[in-house]
C-alpha cells in the first residue's frame, strides 16, 4: 500500500477510486491510532480484493454464508473460526510474526507453533513421574517422555517452569470432542524443581484430520485438499519472569509431516520416538528438551511481544 493508503491497484482500476478512502475517512477522532491503522488496512484491502476478483453479490453472499454458519457452530468445545484461520496459514503466520527471532541470535529459545482450538485451562496438576493417559488402557503406545527446561541463554536449570500438555487418544479425538474418554483425558500439569527436569507417561500420538464437517471442511473440499495433521503433541510452558512458549512437537515419522492441513510444522520441533524394552510401562522413550528466554533476553532478542504486558493471555 502507498503511504498515503491507496494501493497500487486501486489507482489502475475502472471504479470509482474514491470510494474506498471515503469509507476509510468516515473513522471518527476517538479511534484509538492501533484500531484506525488495522481499519483502515482491512478495507483497503477488502476493496482491493473485491475490485480485483471483481467480485459478485452471489460470490460475497457464499463467503457471508460461510462464515455464519462457522458463527452458528462455535462454542466452547469448538471453534471453526479459528479452523478456518488455521486451513488459510493465518495463525501459523501470526504465530511467525509475533514470535520472530532476529535471525543473528547464535542460539534459539524452542520455537513456538500454534495453539489450535482444543487447548482447556486447569488441566490436572500432576507429579512428575505421573501418566496422562486414563480410561484408554488398551490402546495407543505408552511413551515415556522426558527432558528439562533450561534457560536458553545460561543454559541454566528452570525451576518452578510449568508445562501444560495435552494430545489426542488413538481415535484421533481430544476429550472435549468424544463422549468416550474420561474428562480432561490426556492432559496435565507438570512442576519444574530446582534440576528443571520433568517426565511423564502419555501415548505416542496419531495423525487426526481436524474437524472437517463444517465450513472449513467445505473450504478444504473446495481447495482439494486434506485435513490432516502429523502427529503431535501440545505444551505450553510458563516459568516466573519468562516468556511463555505456546508450541506442539510433532513425531518426525508421521504421515503428513510435510503436509500439515494447518501449516505448523518447524524442523526443530520434529522430534524421535524411540523403542524401549526396559520400562515395562512404556514402548516409547522421548527426549525432549525446552529453552526459555526471559522477557528481558526475549526483547533484547526482537522476540515481539517480549513483555510480560504483552504476552499472550496463556
Ligand atoms: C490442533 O492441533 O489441535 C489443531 C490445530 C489447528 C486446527 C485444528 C486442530
Ligand atoms: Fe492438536
Amino acid at each position: 500500500m502507498a503511504s498515503n493508503g491507496t494501493s497500487a491497484l486501486s489507482k489502475t482500476h475502472r471504479f470509482d477510486p474514491d470510494f474506498t478512502q471515503s469509507v476509510i475517512n468516515a473513522t471518527g477522532p476517538k479511534a484509538t491510532p492501533r484500531v484506525r491503522k488495522l481499519t483502515a488496512s482491512l478495507i483497503q484491502h477488502l476493496h482491493d480484493f473485491a475490485r480485483e476478483n471483481e467480485l459478485t453479490v452471489d460470490e460475497w453472499m457464499a463467503g457471508l454464508e460461510l462464515m455464519n454458519a462457522a458463527g452458528r457452530m462455535s462454542d466452547d468445545r469448538r471453534n471453526e473460526g479459528q479452523l478456518l484461520c488455521d486451513i488459510l496459514g493465518l495463525e501459523s503466520l501470526i504465530d511467525e510474526i509475533t514470535y520472530k527471532l532476529a535471525s543473528e541470535a547464535a542460539d534459539e529459545p524452542t520455537a513456538t507453533a500454534i495453539l489450535g482450538p482444543f487447548w482447556r485451562k486447569d488441566a490436572p496438576l500432576k507429579e512428575m513421574g505421573d501418566s496422562i493417559v486414563s480410561g484408554i488402557d488398551e490402546e495407543g503406545h505408552r511413551t515415556w517422555m522426558h527432558g528439562v527446561v533450561t534457560d536458553f541463554k545460561t543454559g541454566e536449570p528452570i525451576e518452578g517452569a510449568v508445562l501444560d500438555v495435552w494430545h489426542t487418544a488413538p481415535n484421533g479425538l481430544y476429550e472435549q470432542q468424544d463422549p468416550d474418554q474420561p474428562d480432561m483425558n490426556l492432559r496435565g500439569r507438570f512442576t519444574t524443581g530446582k534440576d528443571g527436569t520433568y517426565n511423564f507417561y502419555c501415548l505416542r500420538p496419531v495423525p487426526y484430520p481436524i474437524p472437517y464437517d463444517g465450513p472449513a471442511g467445505k473450504i478444504l473440499q473446495a481447495l482439494d485438499r486434506h485435513p490432516y495433521r502429523p502427529a503431535h503433541i501440545h505444551f505450553i510452558i510458563t516459568a516466573p519472569g519468562y516468556k511463555p512458549i505456546v508450541t506442539q512437537i510433532f513425531d518426525r515419522n508421521s504421515k503428513y509431516i510435510e503436509d500439515d492441513a494447518v501449516f505448523a510444522v518447524k524442523d526443530s520441533l520434529k522430534v524421535d520416538f524411540k523403542p524401549i524394552q526396559k520400562d515395562p510401562k512404556a514402548d516409547f522413550d522421548l527426549t525432549h528438551d525446552f529453552k526459555m528466554a526471559t522477557y528481558e533476553d526475549a526483547k533484547k532478542h526482537s522476540l515481539v511481544g517480549a513483555t510480560e504486558e504483552s504476552a499472550s493471555g496463556v
